[in-house]
């Protein structure tokens, strides 16, 4: 594995002598294989299903998509790479290897490469290609997708599970739901419906978030998002209502989250247990930030002028 880095970066520095803004060029990154080792753990913590699909950014001579095409025989894959006879040679091994109805590989720049229909986006390419590869994975992959590098990361964007074996790391990321920005949802309790708006704040995969109900607020806690699915519970008075701890557990489904809410609270020194529907909806303002407390009709009373002593 070392010796297959070194032969990578002694390439490179014979490529491009001293340019090490040349780096990030794409056309740059150059093929050595990642070891077969390497592969198969990438492979295993990708935890491949009959209906992955499955792509190689950069697939070299192919190995990563073949790979999983053996150890799944129904899932599909493809591969993109720059240079022609990679994909050519890549191609025919497919073929040879009786994979080549679920398998394809394409002369394309990695840029290019639609990844909407993927499930698994797998790269091993120079640091500065895998991080400018990041926005595009970010924007355009399917929440939920996984994603796996070989020994490098992506930057700021802490991975899910990373496998350390002998300081060759494979890495895996599951691309989070783009959450931030403003939601609004109403539940009915007690026969009022409330109006939620919440503030949801996002850096990659952890997401936190607040909210207000008539004029409080609150903080909603233990949010977790993977892939589309986010959960939270937030505990407040509510109303005429009295203190309700909410678990909420949805999916995130573009400017919508469908899913549900445990309510708990206490009735009459009993406590309560009703499961309802959720909906959120993506808002373009939000009432969580309008004044609230003295009312304008109410001006504050003057203060009187002190008595002299
Ligand atoms: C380090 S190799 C990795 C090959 C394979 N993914 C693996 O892990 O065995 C990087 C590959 O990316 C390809 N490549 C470099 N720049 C590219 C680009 N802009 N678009 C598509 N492929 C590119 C190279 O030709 C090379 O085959």
């Amino acid at each position: 594995m070392l010796r297959s880095l070194v032969t990578a970066v002694v390439a490179a520095t014979l490529i491009a002598p001293g340019l090490h803004g040349a780096f990030a060029q794409e056309r740059f990154s150059i093929f050595v294989g990642s070891a077969q080792e390497n592969v198969d753990r990438m492979i295993r913590l990708a935890e491949l299903r009959d209906d992955d699909v499955v792509i190689d950014l950069g697939s070299g001579d192919g190995r990563i998509v073949l790979t999983a095409a053996k150890a799944n025989h129904r899932l599909k894959g493809w591969g993109v790479d720059i240079d022609e006879k990679l994909v050519i040679q890549s191609n025919a091994e497919a073929k040879k290897s009786g994979v080549s109805d679920r398998v394809q590989f394409y002369q394309r720049d990695v840029f290019d490469a639609d990844l909407r229909g993927a499930t698994v986006i797998t790269m091993w390419m120079w640091p500065e290609m895998q991080r400018m590869l990041r926005t595009k994975i970010l924007t355009e992959a399917t929440p939920g997708t996984r994603v796996l590098t070989n020994i490098w990361g992506m930057g700021t964007w802490a991975p899910d599970k990373v496998d350390e074996l002998d300081n060759s790391p494979v890495h895996l990321w599951i691309v989070p739901a783009r959450i931030e920005g403003y939601w609004t949802w109403e539940l009915p309790l007690d026969g009022v419906k409330r109006m939620y708006s919440g503030v949801l704040e996002q850096q990659f995969q952890k997401a936190e978030g607040v909210v207000r109900v008539d004029n409080r607020r609150g903080v909603l806690d233990k949010m977790t998002l993977r892939g589309a699915d986010i959960q939270f519970t937030l505990g407040m008075t509510v109303g005429d209502a009295g203190f309700v701890t909410h678990t909420f557990s949805g999916k995130v489904q573009g400017n919508e989250i469908m899913g549900t809410v445990k309510l708990q609270r206490v009735v009459n020194e009993e406590t309560v247990n009703t499961e309802l529907p959720w909906r959120a909806t993506r808002a373009s303002q939000s009432a969580y930030f309008a004044p609230t407390g003295v009312s304008p009709t109410q001006p504050p009373e003057t203060p009187k002028p002190a008595k002299k002593p």
